[in-house]
C-alpha cells in the first residue's frame, strides 16, 4: 500500500490551522468571489483554489513545487489553470490579469527560513 502524500491527507487539510482558521478566514475576507479572476499564489495541492472555484471564481494557481502542482492537478483536473512559478521572480502573467491575489505560501517556509517551524500547521 502506498501512503498518500501528506498534503492530500484529510487530517492535514482539515487540521486546526488549515481547516478551522486560515482557509475559512481567507474565504471570509475574500467575500463574494463569483466571477472574479483570482490568482492563488503558492497554491500547493489546491484546496484554496478548489474552494474559490466552488464559489464561482475564475482561478489561476501557481507554485514553485512541481510535486505540489502534481497533487493540485489530481485534485482540480486537467483543465485547471496551474503554473510553475516562484514569488521571488517576475511572474508569467500580464499586468491586470487578476482582480485579487490570495497568498498563503509563507507560513512554514518563513518559519523554516528562521529555523523554526510552526508546530500546528503540518501543511508543508
Ligand atoms: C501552506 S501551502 C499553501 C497552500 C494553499 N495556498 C492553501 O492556502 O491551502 C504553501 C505552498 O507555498 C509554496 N511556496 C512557498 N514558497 C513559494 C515561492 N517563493 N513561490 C511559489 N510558491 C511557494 C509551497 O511550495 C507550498 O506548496
Amino acid at each position: 500500500m502506498t501512503a498518500s502524500p501528506r498534503h492530500t491527507r484529510p487530517k492535514t487539510e482539515a487540521n486546526l490551522v488549515n481547516g478551522y482558521y486560515a482557509r475559512p478566514a481567507i474565504l471570509a475576507l475574500a467575500g463574494d468571489v463569483a466571477g472574479r479572476r483570482i490568482l492563488d499564489a503558492g497554491c500547493g495541492s489546491g484546496p484554496l483554489f478548489a474552494a474559490l472555484r466552488d464559489r464561482g471564481a475564475i482561478v489561476t494557481g501557481f507554485d514553485s513545487s512541481t510535486g505540489m502542482l502534481e497533487l493540485a492537478r489530481r485534485r482540480l483536473g486537467a483543465d485547471a489553470d496551474l503554473h510553475v512559478a516562484d514569488l521571488d521572480s517576475p511572474l508569467p502573467f500580464p499586468d491586470g490579469a487578476f482582480d485579487d491575489v490570495m497568498a498563503r505560501p509563507w507560513c512554514c517556509t518563513t518559519w523554516r527560513t528562521g529555523r523554526r517551524r510552526w508546530p500546528s500547521c503540518g501543511a508543508c
